[in-house]
């Protein structure tokens, strides 16, 4: 059993965003060609959660990424660990994150992704942590925004721990 963590964000909250989230996408790409593309492994529960309230036919793929360095901090080096599945040239490309933090990851990722020319490109991330942004990046449908407090929970960890809370725990306490 898991200590018990201090809540940050409860599952009725979590579950209510995703909602209200699944449905602007939904408004927002309905008639288009969507591929789901969900970030590895940090938010593989949101995703699961959202592409069930996009109420759409899509197809869905997953990006690993990690950056190099310790485990609270990233380093600004990022690796690309899993590749798409498919080609996405002329597709409409939503990109699901769990968090950003710096922004570095997801800039990167971006950037990598604009080269294959989809239709599209939106980012959909569940937190941002906004006094901590150093590489800007645009967050076209956003969750939460949260203070500079290291979270885990709902697919996010600490050395791989806690991803299969059903709630977003604050662990610096
Ligand atoms: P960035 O490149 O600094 O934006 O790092 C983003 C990545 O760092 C996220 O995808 C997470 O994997 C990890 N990360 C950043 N902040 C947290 C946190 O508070 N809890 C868990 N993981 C985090
Ligand atoms: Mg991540």
């Amino acid at each position: 059993m898991f200590e018990k963590q201090k809540v940050y964000l409860s599952e009725e909250k979590i579950q209510q965003r995703v909602r209200e989230l699944g449905k602007k996408i939904t408004e927002d790409y309905r008639g288009k060609d969507l591929i789901c593309v969900g970030t590895l492994k940090g938010s593989f529960v949101f995703f699961a959660d959202l592409v069930r309230q996009i109420d759409l036919p899509m197809k869905i793929d997953f990006l690993g990424a990690s950056s190099y360095g310790n485990q609270l901090t990233t380093s600004g080096v990022v690796k690309i660990t899993l590749d798409l599945s498919m080609p996405v040239a002329n597709q409409h490309v939503l990109i699901v994150e769990d968090i950003i933090d710096t922004g570095i990851t997801m800039k990167y990722l971006l950037e990598n992704i604009k080269l294959r020319n989809p239709a599209s490109l939106k980012l959909c991330s569940l937190l941002l942590k906004p006094t901590r942004v150093q590489a800007k990046v645009d967050i076209d449908y956003l969750g939460f925004e949260i203070e500079d407090h290291f979270v885990v929970g709902y697919g996010l960890d600490a050395a791989e721990n806690y991803r299969n809370l059903p709630y977003i725990a604050q662990l610096d306490q």
